[in-house]
Parts: C-alpha cells; sequence; structure tokens
C-alpha cells in the first residue's frame, strides 16, 4: 500500500511519520519538499503531486494553525484549511484513494457543558475555526472515502508545548496565572497518529466507515488544571521549582486577552469512534505523565 502523507514535520505529521510507516511504501511532505510539492498553497502542484504518486490512502496533517495570526490573514488561513484539503478530496475521488484529514473542537460555539456529538450544530467563533469547519464540509462534498477526525488541545514532545512553558515558568517565576474556564482534554499527538493507523487498516476492510468522528484522550481539565497536573508531576520528580503547588491562580480566559476568541466548552464526545473501530481512548493523564517523562528525563 502507498500513502501520502502532507505536513510531516508538525506535531501529529510527525508521529505519523512514525505510526504509518508499518502500513505500506510511505511518501512524506512538507511545505518546502524539493521533488514533489507538499506546499498547501500552490494548489497545481499538489494536483500534479497525488497524480505522480498515485497513493492509496492520502494523510493531511498540515493546517494553518496560528489561530490567532489566522484572524489577520483569513486568507491564507481558509487557502491552507480549506481550498488545499478540498484539493486532496477531489484527487482521492479520482484516484479512488482515502483521505485522511484532522479538524478540531473550534468548529463549535463551545457553549454548555455536555461533550460535543458530531452530529451537534457547529457555530465556529474564529477564523481558524471557520475554515477547518468549510475544509471539513468541501471534503464531504466530494463524496470521496474518508475519515475526518476532529482533535482538541493537542501536544507533541517535540518542539514547544503548553507543559514545557509551564515547567519553565515553574522556575523562573514565584507564581502563575492560568485559565480555568476553558475544558478539554490534552491528547498526544502520539496517541492521535497510533488511533490514525488503526483506522486505516479498518477502514481499508470496511468502506462503511468513511465518515467524521472526535478523537480525543478520555477525561477533561481546564488549562489551569493541567498546569497543576504538570507541576505537581515534575515536583514529585524531583525538581526544583520556584512556584509553590497552591501559587497556580486560577483565572477567566477575559484575563488574557487575544485576538481570535477560543471556545470554552471543548469536550468532544469519542463514543462513535470507540465503537466503530473498537478502540479505547486512554485518560488524558496518562499521555501527559509519559510526556513529562520523556521531557524531565531529558533534564541535565
Ligand atoms: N494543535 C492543536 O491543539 C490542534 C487542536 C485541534 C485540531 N488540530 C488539528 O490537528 C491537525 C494537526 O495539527 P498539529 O498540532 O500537528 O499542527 P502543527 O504542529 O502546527 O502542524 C501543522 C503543519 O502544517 C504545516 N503547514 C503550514 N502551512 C503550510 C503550507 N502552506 N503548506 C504545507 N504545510 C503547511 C506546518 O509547517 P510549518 O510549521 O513549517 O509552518 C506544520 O508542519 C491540524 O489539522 C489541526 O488543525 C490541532
Amino acid at each position: 500500500m502507498k500513502i501520502l502523507l502532507f505536513g510531516k514535520n508538525g506535531q501529529v505529521g510527525w508521529e505519523l511519520q512514525r505510526s504509518l510507516a508499518p502500513l505500506g511504501e510511505l511518501v512524506a511532505l512538507d511545505a518546502d519538499s524539493r521533488e514533489l510539492c507538499g506546499d498547501f498553497t500552490d494548489l497545481d502542484g499538489l494536483v500534479r503531486t497525488i497524480r505522480a504518486v498515485a497513493p492509496e490512502v492520502i494523510v493531511n496533517a498540515a493546517a494553518h494553525t496560528a489561530v490567532d495570526k489566522a484572524e489577520s490573514e483569513p486568507e491564507l488561513a481558509r487557502a491552507i484549511n480549506a481550498l488545499a484539503p478540498e484539493v486532496l478530496a477531489q484527487e482521492a475521488k479520482r484516484g479512488n484513494a482515502w483521505l485522511i484529514h484532522y479538524s478540531t473542537d473550534y468548529v463549535f460555539d463551545g457553549s454548555g457543558d455536555k461533550p460535543w456529538r458530531e452530529t451537534d450544530p457547529t457555530a465556529p467563533l474564529s477564523v481558524y475555526g471557520k475554515t477547518k469547519l468549510e475544509g471539513e464540509q468541501l471534503i464531504r462534498q466530494t463524496n470521496c472515502r474518508h475519515l475526518i477526525f476532529r482533535t482538541s488541545w493537542v501536544y507533541g514532545t517535540r518542539g514547544g508545548n503548553f507543559a514545557k512553558t509551564m515547567l519553565r515558568l515553574a522556575q523562573e517565576r514565584d507564581s502563575l496565572t492560568v485559565v480555568n474556564d476553558q475544558i478539554g482534554a490534552p491528547t498526544g499527538a502520539d496517541l492521535l497518529a497510533d488511533v490514525t493507523a488503526h483506522a486505516i487498516r479498518a477502514a481499508l476492510q470496511r468502506p462503511e466507515l468513511s465518515g467524521l468522528y472526535h478523537m480525543v484522550a478520555a477525561g477533561e481539565t481546564s488549562w489551569h488544571g493541567y498546569a497543576g497536573f504538570v507541576i505537581d508531576f515534575a515536583r514529585r520528580t524531583g525538581m526544583s521549582l520556584k512556584a509553590a503547588p497552591d501559587a497556580i491562580q486560577a483565572v477567566p480566559s477575559g484575563a488574557f486577552p487575544l485576538p481570535a476568541r477560543r471556545p470554552l466548552n471543548s469536550r468532544l464526545d469519542t463514543a462513535k469512534l470507540q465503537s466503530a473501530f473498537g478502540l479505547n481512548l486512554p485518560v488524558w493523564q496518562n499521555g501527559v505523565a509519559r510526556m513529562l517523562t520523556e521531557i524531565l528525563d531529558e533534564q541535565p
């Protein structure tokens, strides 16, 4: 089987390079790839690439994920999050391939406190959310076989992430201020990549699995709760921190005005994914503890 992966160096793309490799021949590209085009602003280049590779599965991990920046560059965000995925879907349809794509909890308005189901009404609050929703809709309209996975609060071990920022601040400062009115589930890029590989294998056998699924770790917390977990974990493993455990102050989102509005309720109901693919999604603390162990093992 031939798999074509776009966005290979993003958080999820990086982990997909690992998890997809055993499934077949993997061609992995990013925006700077030379021989084949992986640049989502070059739609003709994408068409040429897909026709040259002729994959059975196209996996799209590329996106315009700079949520605040998207507010001031909506056309670029739309090109990358909606128009390029539409081209991937058209080419998937043409070549009888599957398209695997990721979307976001930002398609919802964040009201209420129930986990969002795939059938719930969407109402994005930001350019990022609107363009990601349009991407989903354009993919569905092509009628290609697809798996669209909406996820949230993604972290990878490679590069920067929220936990690393909290650890650095707790080393530098006596106290921290963290938002406590946004609720979601921190979800590892490694978990997303592993579940994606399982889902692809299942979908190739059962085309009726084509559709939209919510994919996040189990459980829920706020950014404040997430920060508390990180700092408590680091302290118990012997890291010396300036900030005391009770020195993380909880504040509402309004305390940090940002260009893009974030949904307060980012809970996603994963029952459909777990039952369709026979999978069990672990609690978010498992993945975060594992990521922290890797980070802390590397500290001098
Ligand atoms: N991160 C989250 O919390 C989160 C939450 C919900 C859903 N998601 C979704 O999950 C998926 C993966 O996200 P992620 O966290 O892995 O994001 P990420 O780390 O920001 O990766 C996105 C990748 O897209 C690439 N990209 C940007 N512009 C491009 C272009 N013009 N052409 C080709 N590639 C381009 C980026 O390259 P550069 O870095 O070189 O720009 C980066 O490698 C996305 O669909 C995202 O919308 C993410």
